[in-house]
C-alpha cells in the first residue's frame, strides 16, 4: 500500500535494466519504496541494477528472468513478480522495449513480428496480468513506457512508432476499464532520452535524460496523472506536429 503520503511502498519493474527504469527506482527507493522486484532477460545486468536498488535503500532485490519474445510467458512472469514482491504491490513498471533497425524491421516479416511482440504484444499481455491484479488488490498503478514516436508515427521509424502507438492506445483504454476498481494506468510519453537504446543515434530536438523521465514519472504518481510527457514541453509541441498537414509533417527532418 502506498503510505500516508500517496508513496509506494513496493514496486515491480518489468524490464528492471532499462536506464529509464533504473532511473525511476533510484527515485522511488529515495522516496522509501522497500520492496522492489526487477525482471529482465539478462542475468548479469539485472544483477547491477539490483545492486544499484540496494545500495540506493532498497531491501533485499529479487531478480526474475522473461523473453519479451514470447509473450504466452506474461502471465508467469506477471505472477512471479507479484509473488516475489509477497502478493500486494503498488507500482508496476512497464520499461521493455527495443528500438530496432527500422531498413531490417521493414523489410524482413520475422523482424516486424519480432518488433512488434517486444513493444507491444508482450507488454499488452504482461499489463493484462497486472491489471487483473491490481483489480482484486482494489489499489495500485501500472506505468507503461510509451513513446512521441507512437503520437505521429514517421516515416523513418514507424515499425517502433506504430507498436508504441498500439501500445499507447493500449494502455489508455486499459485505464478506461479499470476506472473505479482503485488501480489505474500512467502512460509516459518521452521524447528522445539518452540510454543505451538511443546510444550513437542523432538526437531529437527535447532530447532528455533518464532522471529527468523518472521525476517526471514520480511526479505523475504523486499527483495521479494519467499521462505524463517528458519533457513536459511535448505535450504542446506534439499537439501542433500531429495536427500538420501530412504533406509539411513528410519534410520534417528526422
Ligand atoms: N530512450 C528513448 O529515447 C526512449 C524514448 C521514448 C520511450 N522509450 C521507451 O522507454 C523504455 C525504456 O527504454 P530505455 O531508454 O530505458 O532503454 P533500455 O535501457 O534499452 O531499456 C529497454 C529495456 O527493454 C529490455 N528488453 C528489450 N528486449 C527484451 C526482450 N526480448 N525480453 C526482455 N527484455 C527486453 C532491455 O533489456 P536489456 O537491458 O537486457 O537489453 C531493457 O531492459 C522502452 O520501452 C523504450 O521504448 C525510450
Amino acid at each position: 500500500m502506498n503510505d500516508a503520503f500517496g508513496r509506494p511502498q513496493s514496486m515491480v519493474v518489468l524490464a528492471g535494466t532499462s536506464e529509464i527504469a533504473r532511473a525511476v527506482v533510484r527515485r522511488t527507493v529515495a522516496d522509501r519504496c522497500r520492496t522492489v522486484v526487477l525482471a529482465g532477460r539478462n542475468p548479469t545486468t539485472l544483477a547491477e541494477a539490483a545492486a544499484e536498488a540496494v545500495a540506493a535503500g532498497a531491501d533485499d532485490v529479487p531478480t526474475l528472468l522473461f523473453d519479451a519474445g514470447d509473450p504466452t510467458g506474461a502471465r508467469d512472469a506477471v505472477d512471479r513478480c507479484f509473488a516475489a514482491a509477497g502478493g500486494e504491490v503498488d507500482v508496476v513498471l512497464v520499461a521493455v522495449g527495443e528500438l530496432g533497425d527500422q531498413s531490417v524491421d521493414e523489410t524482413d516479416p520475422e523482424r516486424t513480428a519480432a518488433m512488434l511482440t517486444v513493444n507491444f504484444t508482450w507488454p499488452a499481455a504482461a499489463m493484462v496480468a497486472a491489471a487483473a491484479r491490481l483489480r482484486t488488490q482494489g489499489h495500485g498503478r501500472l506505468v507503461v513506457l510509451s513513446s512521441v514516436a507512437g503520437v505521429r508515427v514517421r516515416r523513418a521509424n514507424f515499425v517502433y512508432g506504430s507498436s508504441k502507438a498500439g501500445l499507447d492506445a493500449f494502455s489508455v483504454g486499459l485505464g478506461e476499464a479499470l476506472r473505479g476498481s482503485g488501480a489505474g494506468v500512467m502512460v509516459v510519453r518521452p521524447g528522445f532520452v539518452r540510454t543505451k537504446m538511443t546510444l550513437g543515434r542523432p538526437e531529437a530536438p527535447f532530447a532528455t535524460t533518464a532522471d529527468v523521465v523518472a521525476e517526471a514519472i514520480t511526479d505523475g504518481l504523486a499527483s495521479g496523472a494519467e499521462v505524463v510527457w517528458a519533457p513536459g514541453a511535448l505535450r504542446w509541441v506534439f499537439a501542433v506536429l500531429k495536427n500538420l498537414p501530412a504533406t509539411i509533417w513528410r519534410r520534417l527532418p528526422g
